[in-house]
């Protein structure tokens, strides 16, 4: 959600912290602030907004500190103005926060009752108000700190600043995660290694509970009970050039032309190149299975869904999906003898995690499809299937995903050869395709001309329905929350069978209708779908392969022509073209593509 830099350093920070910033805006951009210590006093400066907003008022007004604290916020409790941007102040402490703390509105009434003011509408002026009242009382800053946090029920990544403790610098974690960066002579505190990224390689996690000093040389890492703890420091690979954009516009467009590599690094990673057989990390008992339990939000949802397709289809498995916000709150009938898979990128969000958890607890085996491989899910599960695209920036998830169903793919067709399903010269030839699939989507990146020329007229829809079967009905799905959550239009993706059961009234010469249909067994079905939809004035833009567009009935207003394939991948080499009619109409619409409104893309609150 929100992004959160420290830095105890020996050199002005500001440039710094505007630079991690930066690198964390994809978290959150309502608004942004810095602050550090001047002269012995704490000053901060904030605004609106993006960044870019903070830097105007830095240009007018710098802050000339070697010591700092940085925050971009996705707001929650109260609304996105300057008033509300982090870092917030009362006496001596100045602190930034990611989370929610639940328990606020009771914490601010007995603030209030003792005289405290509050200036902001935010859940986390409470936490500076109660650890200033904390030192009030004469505790010593640490001291004071392990008696707020007790206090405070809710979630919470934290860096704060006391005034008068010009060498120390506190941090937390609880639900959020939090990094500690090891420099030369400079220490920092960042919400991930791409925080500290440019600053230096070696981190340490805090784990659940823990909260940290900080000064130039060390960091003192404390459990939840005030117990000295050790937090291994490791080396991580997120280096700062693996998060430039290089000569792309938008992250999105990079990470979209990624895919090809990220999917050949996360496929290798899942079979053996040189036999042609599935080697899945873990031992998962695939035959004594009963059921697959899959939760996720958004994208990670609809990959999850299309493993649903390749796992039930290859290997008879049952496999229900679910949506983590739904699946954690009602009373879901849960066997031990099923497998739950966490799908998540980040690895942090709020309902996945908490869904998987609920699973664990009803003693299942747990799995996670993560690119965070430090992620909090990822620590947690038995076994980790982590993607190898690299960090993911866009805020909308394009390489991410293929990398997800590749995962799923790999985990199917080992499911199937486990539980006799397919024999083994079968699974070589499943591998075997699977390994095509990143030469095949390189190429069926080069669809972009093709995409880009429909675009402008696809910009001026006011509604785009997607439709496919099978598993292309996930990936309509995933069209359709591709196009409105970057260019801000009204698209639904339906299964095709669905069409006559309602969508089909939406349908007129102004709706185009985006039909995913490669020539599978599902094309003919689809191909009558195309017909009533056409039948109705509407514009179909018809996405198949080379024998799709042969066996298509005439009247498509544009037909893209992805390569021929095995179906067992149509659904990673279909993505480049629905992702990049999404990027290009929200770039013909001149909208903001790497960071759309009001998302972000690390929901570490529920
Ligand atoms: C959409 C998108 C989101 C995420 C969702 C889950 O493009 O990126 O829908 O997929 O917020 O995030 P993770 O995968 O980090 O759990």
């Amino acid at each position: 959600m929100c992004g959160i830099i420290g830095i105890v350093g020996t050199q002005s920070v500001q440039e710094r912290l505007i630079d991690s910033l930066k690198r964390l805006e994809y978290r959150g951009y309502d608004s942004a602030g810095i602050a550090g210590v001047v002269g012995g006093q704490l000053e901060r400066r904030r605004a609106q907004g993006k960044i870019r907003n903070l830097e105007e008022v830095l240009s007018e007004h710098p802050l000339q500190a070697t010591v700092g604290i940085g925050h971009t916020r996705w707001a929650t409790h109260g609304a996105p103005s300057e008033r509300n941007a982090h870092p917030h102040k009362a006496g001596r402490v100045t602190l930034v926060h990611n989370g929610i703390i639940e328990n606020y509105a009771e914490l601010r009434e007995a603030l209030r009752a003792h005289g405290r003011s509050f200036e902001s509408d935010t859940d986390t002026e409470v936490i500076a108000q109660l650890l200033d009242s904390e030192l009030d009382t004469g505790k010593a800053p640490l001291e004071a700190f392990k008696a707020t946090l007790d206090k405070l029920t809710g979630a919470y990544a934290l860096a704060v600043l006391v005034q008068g403790e010009d060498e120390l610098m506190m941090g937390a974690r609880r639900g959020s995660p939090l990094v500690v960066g090891y420099g030369q002579g400079e220490m920092f505190i960042g919400s991930d290694a791409l925080a500290v990224g440019p600053f230096t390689n070696r981190i340490s996690y805090l784990d659940e509970g823990d909260y940290v000093a900080i000064n130039h040389g060390s960091a003192r890492i404390f459990d939840e009970a005030g117990q000295p703890v050790e937090r291994k420091i490791q080396t991580v690979a997120a280096s700062a050039a693996l998060v430039e954009k290089g000569n792309y516009r938008h992250f999105m467009e990079k990470e979209i032309h990624d895919q090809p590599e990220g999917c050949q690094r996360t496929i290798a990673a899942y079979v053996d190149t040189l036999t042609a057989h599935t080697a899945i990390p873990g031992e998962v008992d695939w035959a004594r299975l009963e059921r697959v339990q899959i939760v996720a939000c958004g994208t990670s949802y609809i990959a999850g869904l299309m493993g649903k397709y390749l796992i039930e289809q290859l290997a008879d498995l049952p496999v229900d999906v679910e949506i983590a916000s739904e699946f954690r709150y009602r009373q879901p009938a849960l066997r031990k003898d099923a497998l739950a898979i966490a799908m998540s990128q980040s690895g942090e969000t709020a309902d996945t995690l908490a869904a998987l958890r609920f699973c664990q607890a009803k003693g299942m085996m747990t799995a996670a499809v993560v690119n965070a491989v430090e992620s909090t899910m990822a620590r947690e599960v038995d076994v980790v299937w982590p993607i190898h695209c690299g960090p993911e920036i866009g805020v909308a998830s394009t390489k991410a995903f293929t990398a997800q169903v590749s995962v799923l793919t790999a985990v199917a067709v080992a499911a199937a050869r486990a539980r006799g399903r397919i024999d083994e010269a079968e699974e070589q030839r499943l591998v075997r395709v699977l390994l095509e699939a990143p030469r095949l989507i390189a190429e069926s990146i080069k669809l972009e001309e093709a995409v880009r020329s429909i675009a402008l007229d696809v910009s001026r829809a006011r509604d785009v329905l997607y439709l496919g079967r099978g598993p292309m009905y996930p990936l309509a799905l995933e069209g359709a929350l591709k196009l409105k959550e970057i260019s801000y239009i009204h698209a639904e993706g339906y299964a095709a069978g669905e069409l006559k059961h309602g969508p089909i009234a939406l349908v007129d010469e102004q709706t185009p209708i985006v039909i995913l249909a490669p020539f599978d067994s599902y094309f003919e079905k689809s191909a009558s779908n195309m017909q009533e939809v056409m039948a109705r004035g509407g514009q179909v833009i018809f996405i198949t392969d080379p024998e799709g567009e042969r066996h298509a009935p005439a009247g498509a207003r544009v037909v893209v022509t992805a390569p021929k394939c095995d179906p067992l991948i149509a659904p990673l080499v279909l993505s480049a073209p629905v992702q990049l009619l999404a990027y290009h109409v929200a770039v013909c619409k001149g909208a903001d593509v790497d960071q759309p409104r009001n998302l972000a893309k690390s929901v570490t609150v529920e």
